[in-house]
């Protein structure tokens, strides 16, 4: 069921993703050569805790996941796309990173997640990520109502090919609200014109993940969680929480 949300209920969220984007920077600001996930991932807990708000994604249990998710942030690093456990890995000068957080608040959700570069990346990671978040825009931009879900799948994968990314096969955004994973899902790749028609209170996450060889294909890790590409080449993710509202695309997650 596709739950449309009030004004008040928006703002709720949005109160969530603002600690979600002030952790994002924050974490964004602490990654380079030296530090530890496991670091950046202490660091997370911590301000979420100071804010009064709650990870969503520790201890989340999907039927599909072998063990509840052990920590607060998803750290990917280089061929891992999304949901990399903070580990005792050391960053090193050239890994891409991807930095994702969940966190509640009164039971509201907010989503996001961005890639940075830990110290100087080379010029294909740089528009790896470039391109990512400009896919992510592109998705947001479509996101208006009386359009439908194929129009933001379709704007992010137009970017995404057009400039000789792959996108992985079955991950994508999805609603947000009271869980963090709801009904609508928001695949990255899809036809203009289909899908569910956006209706003004609609809260979803958008979320691009684009690989650097053009191959779509990835598998998930043996600790069960981090999915990694087939061909060993790095992915980018960026993410945001919207509104669709009669004012256009509200970010919330800012
Ligand atoms: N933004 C990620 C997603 O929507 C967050 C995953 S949270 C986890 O899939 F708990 F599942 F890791
Ligand atoms: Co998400």
């Amino acid at each position: 069921m596709v739950i449309l949300r009030s004004q008040a209920e928006i703002d709720q969220i949005r109160e969530s993703g603002r600690v979600v984007a002030s952790v994002l920077s924050a974490v964004s600001e602490a990654a380079a050569p030296g530090v530890l996930l496991s670091e950046l991932d202490a660091l997370a807990a911590e301000m979420i805790a100071a804010a009064g708000a709650k990870p969503s994604f520790l201890g989340y249990h999907p039927s599909w996941a072998p063990i509840p998710y052990p920590a607060v942030l998803c750290l990917s690093v280089n061929d891992a796309v999304v949901h990399g456990i903070p580990d005792h890995y050391r960053l090193a000068e050239g890994d891409l990173l991807s930095i994702d957080c969940g966190a509640y608040i009164e039971g509201y959700h907010g989503d996001a997640a961005v890639t940075v570069a830990i110290g100087q990346v080379d010029e294909a990671a740089q528009r790896l990520s470039a391109t990512t978040a400009r896919a992510l825009a592109a998705g947001i931009a479509a996101a208006v109502p009386g359009a439908r879900i194929g129009d933001i799948s379709h704007a992010i994968e137009a970017v995404a090919r057009g400039a000789g990314y792959g996108l992985p096969a079955g991950l994508g955004g999805h609603g947000v609200g009271t869980a963090m994973h709801a009904e609508p899902s928001v695949p990255n790749t899809g036809r203009a014109g289909r899908g569910m028609v956006l209706r003004e209170g609609l809260v979803i996450a958008i979320e691009p993940m684009l690989i650097e060889s053009g191959a779509d294909g990835c598998h998930t890790a043996h600790d069960g969680w981090t999915i990694r590409t087939d061909d060993g080449s790095r992915a980018a993710h960026f993410e945001h929480t919207i509104a669709v509202t009669a004012a256009g695309p509200q970010i919330l997650t800012v």
